[in-house]
């Protein structure tokens, strides 16, 4: 945990419900449907990546925060955000599932 935020830009950890997601332990058996539904249209159905988005298999511990504030808030660019449609224990989830890709 202290790699982690000491990793991470301080902006990022300090948002309050990006930390909210991040005391949450996600079950990747939840996050998979959510996955399909909300993401795998962009960055494919195993999360490799298509035209629309990036591999998200690279996923790593130290990138989490940075990664959990773009689901929340979207990337500004052609990523929406997803805190008004995702609960944060969804949001959990899919991380979790992310995880094991
Ligand atoms: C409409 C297409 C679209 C959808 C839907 C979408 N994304 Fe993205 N996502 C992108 C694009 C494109 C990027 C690259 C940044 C950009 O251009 O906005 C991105 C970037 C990301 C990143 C940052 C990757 C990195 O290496 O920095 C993460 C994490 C991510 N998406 C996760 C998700 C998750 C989880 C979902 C579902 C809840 C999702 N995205 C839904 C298009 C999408």
């Amino acid at each position: 945990m202290i790699l982690i935020l000491s990793l991470a830009c301080a902006s990022r950890e300090d948002d309050p419900e990006v930390a909210a997601v991040l005391d949450l332990e996600g079950l990747a058996s939840q996050g998979a449907p959510l996955y399909a539904e909300n993401c795998s249209t962009c960055h494919g159905e195993d999360a490799s990546g298509l035209d629309r988005g990036p591999d998200l298999r690279n996923f790593t511990a130290a990138g989490e925060p940075r990664y959990v504030e773009q689901v929340l808030y979207g990337t500004g660019y052609s990523m929406p955000g997803f805190r008004q449609t995702l609960a944060d224990q969804e949001i959990a989830d899919i991380v979790a599932w992310l995880h094991e890709q």
